[in-house]
């Protein structure tokens, strides 16, 4: 099967809506390649979803290569985008060439996500001089969480302007989509008509050009705290827990294992 490009996902602006995800492992990749989502990010989220951190901050680049390289070989079809960690792009243009570039060099990814706005344009461009494309990030951006809070970005008509400068200038510097993270819906929709490249909403409302979600949040696993533009598509901590349980209960009768799961 032949894999999508980040070519092709800029090629889908102002085309069908599409929905991403990200991926963490190679069997869960799998089952959203096959379902059709073409583009999967390997969110530096793992540190909260299955590294049980209260935030993206500690995740190392070593962790994002071994998760990266995972959803790699259990996806087909999609475009997967390596998710930079905290201070592997910030210190120095050096920095960032060297730590992007090992990303794709030890994963196989196509693509590397990058947070920041106007501000990190000058390493957008770098990397996309030499052969990196850059998913961008702006608005909410978790790696800015000390700073920024859980707080809805782009109210008031300054901080609206500011967002679609941010818009403008990573996408200038060639990126070639803008994730967007929770920011009115209006201004999802006058980013999304500001600029020449897909704009991936989370929490911006449902004029954007795409959507992304954390996979464990629509499968119902990242337990009852929960962001508003979060929504189960799937209830599946419970069936966990009940399928558990009843292993738990059959080892303890002995009805596990069975004469079908023992070798004669
Ligand atoms: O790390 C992540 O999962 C992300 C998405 C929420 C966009 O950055």
């Amino acid at each position: 099967m032949k894999r999508l490009t980040p070519r092709d996902i800029t090629a889908m602006k102002g085309g069908d809506k599409f929905a991403c995800l990200t991926a963490y492992d190679t069997q869960t990749a799998r089952l959203l390649d096959e379902a059709g989502i073409p583009l999967l990010l390997v969110g530096d989220s793992v540190g909260t979803t299955l590294l049980g951190f209260d935030n993206t901050l500690p995740v190392t680049l070593d962790d994002m290569i071994r998760h990266g390289a995972a959803v790699v070989r259990g996806a087909q079809r999609a475009v997967v985008v390596l998710d930079m960690p905290f201070m592997t792009y910030q210190a120095s243009l050096e920095q960032a060439l060297l730590n992007c570039g090992r990303a794709l060099q030890e994963t196989g990814c196509q693509a590397v996500k990058i947070e920041g706005g106007a501000f990190r344009a000058p390493v957008i461009q770098a990397l996309v001089q030499n052969g990196i494309p850059v998913l961008a990030h702006i608005g909410l951006t978790p790696q800015s969480i000390q700073i920024l809070g859980h707080r809805v970005q782009g109210r008031g008509e300054e901080a609206a302007n500011q967002l679609l400068d941010d818009a403008r200038a990573v996408t200038q510097a060639g990126a070639f989509a803008v994730v967007v993270e929770t920011v009115p819906a209006e201004l999802g929709a006058r980013a999304t008509q500001a600029v020449p490249v897909p704009v991936i909403g989370i929490g911006a409302g449902p004029d954007c050009d795409g959507q992304i979600l954390v996979v464990n949040d629509i499968l119902g696993l990242s337990g009852d705290f929960h962001a508003k533009f979060v929504k189960r598509y799937a209830d599946l901590a419970p069936q966990i827990s009940a399928a558990a349980a009843t292993y738990l209960a059959e080892v303890q009768s002995g009805a596990f294992p069975g004469p079908e799961h023992s070798y004669t």
